[in-house]
């Protein structure tokens, strides 16, 4: 293992580097030596300057997140900035790949920034229900000023050196050679005998803040809009605006006090638990380094309707160059025409510009014959919901696709294998089950056939971080982890509405746990015909949705659904009629209403999909409780500051809590969606959790 911390001259400048891999987090190890080196240099009277650079990919990307929660080793960031920070010699960071959080708490701690012109820099915190523990929120606003202190704060965004410089917060650029210039900054300043200002002491971008604090909490209540229950993003915002109000010590002690309620809180843990959690989703059994992915140069898609455009989209945003292929050539104008719109939605927006929009237009090309896929490395099919078109649309992909293509379907239920068994290859058939919108929703279940071959799976893996979504591999069930969760406790929403409770009440318990809609409001948003066309296709039925659907009533689309949406308006409005139907079809089916909790409500739809993610871990359809955590939290909006349903259900409810309550109501209703799981019910008695069972399953 290379020396953590090492210290070299460059004549009268010191040069410390660190060397902490992989991102050169601020651990025990590499902060105790800094602290000493920092020390020894402060005190060495033939050095002038010192610069504080980092060996491998990143500067510092923040503090150690595993030894959150453990007792701290001193010095702690905190005071190894104090030291830093203390120091009568011009001090420099040099700034190359990220410098994230306590990473840029240390920088801020010196006089003086120097960036790579490709490096980003950042306070995300926040990700991880945190807010900056060493000073960020206090030393950052003196340098952007409060405002966009406040943004990058709250929203955890990292911005590029360009913007940072152009902010305040780095004060040159370096193109090549980023130590060198960092070392000639930092001669020049020794040189210059100028008194060294600590950032702590600059005052001036604060006041025109302070002169205006109403301005300012307008600015907080806009960047905390969309907080939904989360204490980090208040927290945040609250510490930032201390350093308008407070003087620094004073409220360096507050961020300190929040810091440590925050990380000793649920919510954090919660999002740690997620931080890591998506890393380990992305390591899959038998899927090591050595099994290379499969060259991709350019993907086709089939079918350009609400996936298939999405689909092309993001691949077309992570710069692949994308053929999509429809049944005509009105079907293909139409999608393509939607694809303009979305982006041209985006430059009004702001979130994209003309040069963006044409550049990813610029990678699509439509087409209606199959012989425009034979070049394709990847083909993704996003066909109807319906077996027999997605037999003939994988038979002709099989006639003219190159051989080695990875042939892929983003079927929500359908058997995987059986498709691949349509084809003559089926090693090179996947499922790759993209969430709608596409282009935007971050998770991709990557669905791995019996036959799929292990570098189609890499393939997969690799084209997800190309593309930026993350991704979570699941064996083949009917609707893989996400959508049959889902189905879980999908007939529960109608149970309770006929025992009593209205639509707007299982919602607000929904969007009161901190999900972002109820199920109800997003039935009518996606449309309530789309669910009654799967249910026909099932022999299933949900009266209450049967009989709106029936009258024509599909959601937002049609002006009414379970709420009235009064002359276009996309606000929800209580419908006295929808309530009369509930009660006609509670008479008919003999079930006497009566008043339904909300507690009722949480334990009836999620304890249902927490025992079938324990049968999906029985099954092997996920390796780790972990994985299904991220497939809910980033397909399906499942409150973050709670982990996932299966994190909540073992480290914030207690499993045996579960199953009682699962016992509980499968007595009530004798539905087997209450029956508790075999494995969950061993977790619970063993006390291994999920993880431990899971593991014994597998081994
Ligand atoms: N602490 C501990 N481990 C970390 C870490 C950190 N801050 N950041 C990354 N790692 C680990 C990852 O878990 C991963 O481990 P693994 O290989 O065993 O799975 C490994 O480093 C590589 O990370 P990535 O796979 O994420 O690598 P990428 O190159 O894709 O991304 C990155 C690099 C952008 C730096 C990304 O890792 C990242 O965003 N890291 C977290 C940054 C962050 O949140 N910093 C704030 C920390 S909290 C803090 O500083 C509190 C302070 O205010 C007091
Ligand atoms: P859609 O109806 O919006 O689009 C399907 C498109 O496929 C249409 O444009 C149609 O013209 C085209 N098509 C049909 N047969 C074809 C053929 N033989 N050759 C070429 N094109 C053909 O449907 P949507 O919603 O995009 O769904 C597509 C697939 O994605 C389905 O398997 C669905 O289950 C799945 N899916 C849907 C999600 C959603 O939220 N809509 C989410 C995840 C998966």
């Amino acid at each position: 293992m290379s020396k953590p911390v090492t210290v070299a001259r460059d004549g009268n400048v010191a040069v410390i580097t660190l060397d902490n891999p992989p991102v050169n987090a601020l651990s025990f190890h590499l902060r105790k030596p800094l602290n000493e080196a920092l020390e020894t240099l402060r005190d060495d009277a033939d050095v002038a300057a010192i610069v504080i650079a980092c060996a491998g990919r990143t500067f510092i990307a923040g503090a150690d997140i595993t030894e959150f929660g453990k007792p701290m080793q001193h010095p702690s960031l905190p005071d190894l900035i104090a030291t830093l920070e203390t120091i009568d010699k011009p001090t420099v960071a040099a700034i190359h790949g990220t410098a994230l959080g306590g990473g840029l708490e240390l920088a801020l701690g010196c006089h003086f920034r120097v960036a790579d012109r490709k490096a980003r820099l950042g306070l995300p915190e926040v990700k991880l229900g945190l807010l900056p523990g060493a000073g960020g929120t206090q030393r950052l606003p003196r340098l952007v000023g409060p405002q966009k202190a406040l943004e990058m704060v709250v929203s955890g965004r990292p911005i590029g050196a360009g913007e940072a410089h152009e902010a305040g917060l780095v004060d040159a650029l370096a193109d090549d050679d980023l130590v060198g210039e960092a070392v000639a900054l930092a001669r020049a300043e020794a040189a210059s005998g100028a008194p060294m200002v600590q950032v702590r002491a600059r005052e001036d971008k604060l006041a025109a803040a302070r002169a205006d604090i109403g301005a300012f909490d307008a600015a907080v209540a806009q960047a905390t809009r969309k907080a939904r229950g989360l204490e980090a993003p208040l927290a945040c915002a609250q510490s930032v605006r201390n350093a308008l109000t407070m003087p620094f010590d004073e409220a360096l002690a507050k961020e300190r006090e929040y810091f440590a309620r925050l990380v000793s809180g649920d919510q954090s843990k919660a999002q740690r638990h997620l931080f890591f959690a998506e890393r380990e989703a992305a390591k899959v059994p038998g899927i090591g380094k050595e099994v290379r992915p499969r060259p991709v140069a350019r993907v086709g898609v089939v079918g350009a309707g609400t996936m298939g455009g999405g689909i092309a989209m993001a691949f077309a945003n992570g710069g692949l160059p994308v053929t999509l292929l429809e049944r005509d050539r009105e079907a293909l104008d139409r999608g393509l025409a939607t694809i303009e719109k979305n982006y041209a939605a985006s430059v009004r927006r702001g979130s994209l510009d003309e040069d963006g929009k044409a550049a990813r237009l610029g990678r699509l090309s439509g087409t209606t014959d199959y012989a425009g896929l034979a070049d394709c490395d990847l083909v993704i099919e996003a066909v109807f919901e319906d077996m027999a078109v997605k037999e003939e649309v994988f038979g002709r992909l099989d006639a003219v696709v190159k051989p080695g293509a990875v042939l892929a379907t983003n079927t929500s239920y359908l058997d995987v294998d059986a498709i691949a068994a349509t084809t003559g290859r089926p090693q090179d058939v996947i499922g790759l089950h993209f969430f709608s919108p596409a282009n935007v929703m971050r998770l991709l279940e990557i669905v791995r056939g019996a036959r799929t071959a292990p570098d189609v799976v890499a393939t997969a893996l690799s084209l997800a971080k190309t593309i930026g979504k993350v991704p979570v591999v699941v064996g083949v069930c009917h609707g893989f982890v996400g959508n049959r969760m889902l189905s879980a406790r999908s007939a529960e929403n109608e149970a309770l509405l006929l025992e009593g409770a209205t639509p707007q009440q299982i919602d607000k318990a929904f969007t009161d746990f901190g999900w972002p809609m109820g199920p109800f409001q997003m039935g009518d948003l996606a449309g309530l015909d789309i669910g009654w066309r799967n249910r026909k296709a099932l022999g299933k039925t949900a009266p209450v949705a049967d009989a709106l659907c029936e009258l024509g009533c599909f959601g937002q689309k049609t002006g009414k659904g379970f709420y009235l949406y009064a002359d276009g308006s996309r606000t929800p409005q209580p419908d006295p009629e929808v309530t009369r139907l509930i009660e006609d079809k509670a008479r008919a089916a003999g079930v006497e209403r009566r008043s339904i909790c909300d507690e009722e409500i949480v334990e009836r739809t999620l304890y249902p999909m927490i025992n079938e993610g324990a049968r999906i871990l029985e099954e092997g359809i996920a390796a780790r409780p972990s994985d299904i955590d991220i497939v809910w939290v980033n397909g399906y909006g499942f409150p973050i500051g709670k982990g996932g349903p299966m994190f909540w259900a073992e480290q914030l409810r207690g499993l045996d809590t579960i199953v009682a309550r699962l016992a509980h109501w499968h007595g009530e209703t004798g539905r087997a969606v209450f029956e508790p799981a075999p494995l969950l019910k061993r977790a619970a008695a063993s006390g291994g959790g999920f993880a431990g069972e899971a593991r014994k399953g597998a081994a």
